[in-house]
């Protein structure tokens, strides 16, 4: 390979997920990845649209970028710069104006077109600009080999979302709801195990509401999806993200009793504790509903560890509101969650509610809600000092001689072991735990732990 690219990402895993596959489909036509954007022949910036300053960072990193790009131009090279993801989907026409050097803005949908749109900006001046929606899905025209797996990978079954919550871009960025087949998922995931992954997390924006076409031509729920790709010998952990919880279905929740490749751990995103504020985000679930729903997945599988979106300060919220999520996370306990400040999205219901929150109490609530989150999530890891686990040793450390693996839920765990163990499931002691991450022995016994 002659050239290289440098692709730097933003947002969610099903970004890093397009990023890994951006670096796929440009492969072929010669370039290697780079952590260098100075050597770059083809930078591109994938962003995330989700939370505020999104577009101004973009602008301040493209303002740093330009420099490398006269200096390999006076040398007589070039790099073609690109916008992706969904700032670009959002905003494509404004970073063209605002951008007049940049050579490609385009959106998730369109990323398979690279080739062509590479080939053209070599012919031609003047920005490619590709937001559309395209009625065949990329999926279909992404290579059959990758040069990113890891041990933990990520495969994206569903995209887009239909279920409008008020605060949120992503149906206008990503889309109407999309699931690819049965087939597609699972020819998919076994190229992925034959690549070296043991764990895949499937991906979708809403991926429990997953309803692709099975091979019997039926419509195939997210669960039956699960169970066909336990099947795939030597794949050792399945995972999914990011749910919602009115698609939790029975048959969904019995699979994490029912199948040992699931790991006990979901991400199920509730983002307030008052149904009032629920309400407003058009979240078409009450608190109790919530509740209802994780006692369901704890009487399936007891030991399965929590996780969580919040958002503080959504147009409206009283004193009262900001309690009941209090409330709710004390009595839930989680393992992990991610929590944010509401931010006014343009073209969103919430942005244009008159009842918005002071910033200032949005930073006490945030900060609030952040300590009692930080202290669930350092009392469950502490938990698990003096268990036997089993983790999966996912890569090696820059620091010789210590590996990385993850827990059954999703702990983060430092160990020195060699690094022939990556790819494995080890049982390890646990001998001290932190707020961020584990630290244990590999077990000379194994013991019977999850
Ligand atoms: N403001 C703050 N947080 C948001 N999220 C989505 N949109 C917004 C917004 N406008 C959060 C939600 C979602 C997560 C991915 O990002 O909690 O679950
Ligand atoms: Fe956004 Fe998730 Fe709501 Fe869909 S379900 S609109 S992706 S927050």
């Amino acid at each position: 390979m002659s050239k290289k690219v440098h692709i730097k990402t933003w947002g969610c895993q099903m970004n890093v997920y397009d990023s890994d596959r951006m670096v796929d489909v440009v492969a072929p036509l010669g370039y290697a990845p780079t952590e260098e954007v100075a050597d770059a022949d083809l930078v591109i910036f994938n962003t995330c649209h989700i939370r505020e300053k999104a577009s101004e960072k973009l602008f301040s990193e493209l303002g740093r970028l330009r420099s490398h790009r006269e200096a390999k131009a006076q040398q007589g090279g070039r790099m073609m710069v690109a916008v992706a993801g969904c700032v670009a989907q959002a905003e494509g026409a404004e970073i063209k104006n605002r951008v007049p050097w940049i050579d490609m803005v385009f959106g998730p949908q369109t990323y398979h077109q690279l080739p062509e749109m590479i080939a053209r900006v070599s012919r031609e001046k003047g920005v490619v600009l590709n937001t559309e929606f395209p009625p065949v899905a990329k999926f279909d025209f992404l290579p059959d080999t990758s040069i990113t797996t890891k041990v933990s990978a990520f495969l994206a079954v569903q995209e887009g979302c239909d279920k409008f919550c008020t605060f949120c871009v992503v149906p206008y960025t990503r889309g109407a709801e999309y699931s690819r087949s049965v087939d597609a998922v699972v020819k998919e995931a076994g190229r992925l195990v034959h690549e070296g992954a043991r764990e895949i997390t499937l991906l979708g924006q809403n991926v429990n509401a997953f309803h692709g076409e099975g091979p019997d031509g039926k419509t195939w729920g997210l669960a039956r999806l699960l169970y066909r790709l336990a099947e795939i010998p030597e794949l050792k952990r399945l995972r999914y993200t990011t749910s919602h919880p009115r698609d939790m279905t029975d048959e969904l929740i019995v699979a994490h009793r029912d199948i040992p490749q699931l790991m006990p751990f979901l991400h199920l995103p509730v983002q307030s504790g008052s149904d009032t504020v629920l309400e407003a985000m058009n979240r078409k679930h009450t608190s109790d509903d919530y509740r209802r729903v994780i006692d369901h997945v704890r009487a399936a599988r007891p030991d399965t560890a929590l996780s969580s979106d919040f958002i503080v300060g959504f147009p409206g919220e009283t004193d009262q509101d900001f309690d009941a999520t209090m409330k709710l996370i004390r009595d839930i306990g989680y393992a992990q969650a991610f929590s944010f400040k509401y931010s006014r999205r343009p073209g969103t219901p919430a942005s244009a509610m008159t009842n918005q929150i002071d910033e200032s109490v949005k930073d006490v609530r945030l900060q609030e809600l952040q300590k009692l989150l930080r202290e669930q999530q350092e009392q469950f890891n502490i938990a698990t000092v003096g268990q036997t686990l089993s983790v999966l040793i996912e890569n090696k450390m820059q620091k010789d001689g210590l590996v990385f693996g993850r827990t059954p839920y999703m702990q983060a765990l430092h160990l020195a072991a060699p690094e022939c163990l990556v790819g494995q499931e080890v049982r390890v002691g646990i001998t001290s735990a932190g707020f961020q991450r584990l630290e244990g022995v590999v077990a000379t016994v194994s013991a019977d732990a999850a």
